[in-house]
């Protein structure tokens, strides 16, 4: 969670043939949508998460949903909580890998406070950074 915030998730990225696979679990978030996006530094080390930069976005696109083709590769749309503040997600992304000049590894997942509307520019209107993880290798 960023500083006044109670987000927390475990997300993990897995490299299949045909994309990569994500499934996360997290909690401490007001009912709704939120946003989820990858980012591009991989740096949660201030209260806003402002240091993590803007969305990932190495073809140069617009920000849009997931299922644009043209999108940040970080764009991964919306998250929904139930009435516990509680969100599972699973999908599989073909914008991002884990090797690559699309690779993720050591950039931030970040959760927001409100929906991403995936028209805004450049971030769709999503509002606070609640919760931002450094995406690393896991065991
Ligand atoms: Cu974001
Ligand atoms: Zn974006």
């Amino acid at each position: 969670p960023t500083k006044g915030n109670t987000a927390q998730a475990i997300v993990t990225f897995t490299q299949k043939d045909t994309g990569v696979h994500m499934q996360a679990t997290v909690t401490g978030l007001t009912p709704g949508l939120h946003a989820m996006h990858i980012h591009e530094y991989g740096d949660c080390g201030c209260d806003d998460a402002a240091c993590a930069g803007d969305h990932f976005n190495p073809t140069g696109m617009p920000h849009a949903g997931p299922t644009d083709t043209k999108r940040h590769a970080g764009d991964l749309g919306n998250i929904t909580a139930d009435d516990n503040g509680n969100a599972t997600y699973t999908a599989l992304d073909t914008h991002i890998t884990l090797n690559g000049p699309h690779a993720i590894i050591g950039r931030t997942i970040i959760i927001h406070a409100n929906a991403d509307d995936f028209t805004t520019q450049p971030n769709g209107n999503a509002g606070a950074r609640i919760g931002c993880g450094v995406i690393g290798y896991a065991q």
